[in-house]
């Protein structure tokens, strides 16, 4: 069934070849995915070559603990593993179909990445955005072709979780939105078509609690209590746990998204921000129930 609102599925146009902008977790993420769904050619990139070589590892390991747990074959891996190349040229992704951007999120970094894309890809190359809560229209407002660009917005992990928002930004074209909406068919992943607004659904829910919970750490509140305090409310993971797999700089770039929108109904965290800057994961670094709460990208920073 179509999502309520969405143009008709056969405008949507044909994918060979995925590019992924970025090449740190959630973009590696996605690229295994296209790998394991689309088995097209998936190319990634970024600043330099050592992310590059760092990304295309951190793939190969995941295809290699999917054939260790025996979901996929050994041929499978060889071929997933042949498919996935590296750059740190936009000039590379000429040949691609689908792009979607997985970088850093701020506005003007996005908008400098399309900018650069537009002047390599063909005028039917979809340019996606991955990103969790910035206005989908204003990153593609410059753009030549604004109608190409749509929000592509998954959940945390990526390999485990069903739904995807899909982004219509004012300029979206109907092929665009089909072609996203075909894509995530392909994906096996349940499409909701949502509004640009500022972050979209699903974060504005999600980012509430982690703004209003760690505000209460802000105000003297232990982690491993107010994570305790939350668990009659039935929620998957508890909140830091959560923050951690989100990851700190992301959890703090929407929240103050939401904040400069929405007001002191998404406060800001000072601790949070100390933590992003001081690129430490600070009073966060606890335990509970045996769990490590700080996450490999925390780790990394
Ligand atoms: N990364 C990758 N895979 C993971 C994972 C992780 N961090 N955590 C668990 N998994 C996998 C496991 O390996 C397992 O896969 P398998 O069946 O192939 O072995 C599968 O998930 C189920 O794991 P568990 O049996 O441990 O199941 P749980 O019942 O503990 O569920 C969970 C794990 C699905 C992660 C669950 O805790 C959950 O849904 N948590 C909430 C996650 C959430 O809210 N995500 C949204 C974040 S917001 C976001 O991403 C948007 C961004 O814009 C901010």
């Amino acid at each position: 069934k179509k999502p309520a609102g969405a143009p008709e599925p056969w405008l949507a146009r044909p994918v060979t070849k995925v590019g992924v902008v970025g090449a740190g977790l959630m973009a590696g993420q996605l690229a295994l995915l296209f790998l394991r769904r689309l088995e097209v050619p998936v190319i990634i990139s970024d600043l330099d070559a050592e992310r590059v070589t760092r990304g295309i590892g951190y793939v190969h390991s995941e295809i290699d603990k999917l054939l260790g747990k025996r979901r996929i074959s050994s041929d499978h891996a060889n071929r997933f593993k042949a498919l996935l190349s590296g750059t740190t040229e936009h000039a590379d992704y000429a040949d691609c179909d689908f792009v979607i951007e997985a970088v850093f999120e701020e506005l003007a970094v996005k908008k400098e990445v399309f900018a650069s894309l537009e002047k390599h890809v063909s005028d039917a190359c979809v340019l996606a955005t991955n990103t969790s809560s910035l206005s989908v229209s204003a990153m593609a407002a410059d753009l030549a072709r604004p109608e190409r660009v749509v929000g592509f917005h998954f959940f945390n992990p990526v390999a485990v979780l069903p739904l995807l928002e899909v982004i219509r930004g004012t300029a979206t074209d109907d092929e665009t939105t089909a072609t996203a909406l075909s894509v995530a068919k392909s994906l096996k992943k349940n499409a909701v078509l949502v509004k640009d607004a500022p972050a979209f659904v699903v974060n504005r829910l999600l980012i509430r609690t982690t703004a209003v919970i760690t505000k209460a750490v802000d105000d003297g509140t232990p982690v491993e209590v107010a994570d305790a305090a939350l668990r009659p409310l039935g929620l998957p993971m508890p909140p830091f746990v959560l923050l951690q797999l989100v990851g700190p700089a992301v959890a703090l770039h929407v929240t103050e998204t939401l904040h400069a929108a929405f007001g002191e109904r998404y406060p800001v965290s000072t601790n949070l921000q100390a933590l992003v800057a001081a690129r430490k994961p600070g009073i966060y670094d606890v335990t509970a129930e045996g769990k490590p709460y700080v996450s490999e990208e925390t780790r990394a920073l």
